[in-house]
């Protein structure tokens, strides 16, 4: 038995980047052998193994054959005689089909190496389309080192076309393509994922709702970038370059849907569009099924966005039912994140990236009066239910009236 470093590990050591995950491949043993040396198997059917001690992936030398449409409709075919060579062929980038030995000897049979130099991110074969996940897979990596330079082979792009418009992409389960997007969603360059995935004509199929808002216009008094999915493309951007959470940038990718539904002569205002979003919000949500946090954030901050910019001209009264929807004392986080994708959707106008934004600080301080309201004292006054709240609610709008007037000059 043979065993050699693969794909991400010896991309990224090539690369000059930390290494943390390593897969290995194991040509010419059985799983028989496997089990009687420790290995523990993943699955029935999958020829994947734990190390065990590392807990790292050892993978026998396999080919793939397909057999139906999704993932389940994989079929392995993995035996003693499969070669290196037949193994790296399957897989999905030229630049992740390079093995190692324990000498660092490099076996590079579809030139990784040099696609690597050339910054390019090429598929090895035909076998690409086998597994349409890598349409996003190829997306997320460009997304990932588009700092370096690096874009997609026109003929890889092509192929990602033509997997895009056989409907292969809609039997991908919610959970791998949610696990994609999120990931793609973390890395240095979103907004490339998405231009990516536009580009191959993938947009137009996950999620139809953000390839709607290009050609959409915005005022440009106040979007100097005109376009709604360039403006989206840039407020993903500065949340990556401000380092915000995943929830924020879900929130920022979404938060505009509904101005891809109005009626193009009402153009380029766009009225009502934070409530009119909502049921895209919702679709999208449901269709990856996203996690929960990400799923509130979004429709909080799609409904709430532009109160966020208008704060320091909102009412008391306006600013109460602002800080009462997002729960601001039980939920302090979940208003912190509005308050940084109310910033990014600011920043993310051509021109106006490093404008501040006074409209933070002021939520923050309104939240602080609002927050300041003893419960006690009122408690001890003997009132309960909806009295209680009642009262509690007065209070907290004197102390918002109050913070109002101490705040303007
Ligand atoms: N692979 C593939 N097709 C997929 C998934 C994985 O061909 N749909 C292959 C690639 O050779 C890849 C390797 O399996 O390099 C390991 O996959 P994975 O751990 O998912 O990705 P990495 O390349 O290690 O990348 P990352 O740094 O994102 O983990």
């Amino acid at each position: 038995m043979r065993i050699y470093k693969v794909g991400g590990a010896v991309r990224d050591r090539l690369l000059g980047k930390p290494v943390t995950d390593i897969d290995w491949v194991v040509v010419g043993a059985t799983t028989e052998e496997m089990l009687a040396k420790g290995f523990r198997p993943v699955g029935a059917d999958f020829p994947v193994f734990l190390h065990p001690k590392s807990g790292e992936e050892y993978a026998l030398a396999r080919t793939e054959r397909k057999s139906g449409r999704g993932y389940g409709g994989f079929t392995f075919h993995a035996s003693t005689e499969v070669t290196l060579e037949e193994d790296l062929i399957r897989r999905d980038l030229t630049i992740n089909a390079m093995a190692e030995d324990d000498q660092q000897n490099l076996t590079d049979p579809y030139h990784g190496q040099r696609d690597l130099e050339a910054r390019l991110l090429r598929h090895v074969s035909p076998a690409f389309a086998e597994d349409p996940l890598r349409v996003l897979r190829v997306a997320r990596f460009a997304a990932r080192y588009a700092t370096l330079g690096f874009t997609v082979a026109p003929e890889t792009l092509a192929l990602m076309h033509q997997l895009s418009e056989s409907g292969e992409l809609e039997a991908l389960t919610p959970e791998r393509s949610w696990k994609e997007i999120s990931r793609a969603l973390m890395e240095d360059q979103p907004q490339v994922f998405v231009e990516v995935l536009r580009a191959c004509g993938a947009l137009k199929v996950l999620m139809p709702e953000v390839d709607a808002l290009f050609g959409v216009p915005q005022p440009p008094a106040h979007h100097p970038e005109i376009d709604t999915g360039a403006h989206t493309l840039s407020v993903l951007q500065q949340a990556a370059l401000h380092k915000q959470p995943l929830t924020v940038r879900w929130a920022c990718l979404l938060h505009d849907l509904g101005k891809g539904l109005t009626p193009e002569d009402e153009w380029p205002r766009h009225i009502a569009h934070e409530f009119k979003g909502l049921k895209l919000i919702k679709a999208v949500n449901e269709r990856f099924k996203v996690p929960k946090d990400c799923q509130e954030l979004a429709l909080l901050v799609a409904e709430y966005h532009t109160h966020g910019h208008r704060a320091l001209e909102l009412k008391p009264s306006t600013l109460l039912e602002l800080l009462q929807s997002f729960d601001i004392y039980r939920r302090p986080q979940r208003f912190e994140e509005f308050i940084a994708a109310c910033e990014m959707d600011a920043r993310g106008r051509k021109g106006l990236e490093e404008r501040s934004y006074p409209q933070a600080d002021y939520l923050r301080g309104a939240a602080t009066a609002a927050r300041s309201v003893a419960v006690q004292p009122l408690l001890e006054k003997g009132l309960k239910g909806p009295e209680l709240g009642e009262e509690i609610k007065r209070e907290r709008l004197k102390a918002l009236k109050a913070y109002k007037e101490a705040t303007s000059v």
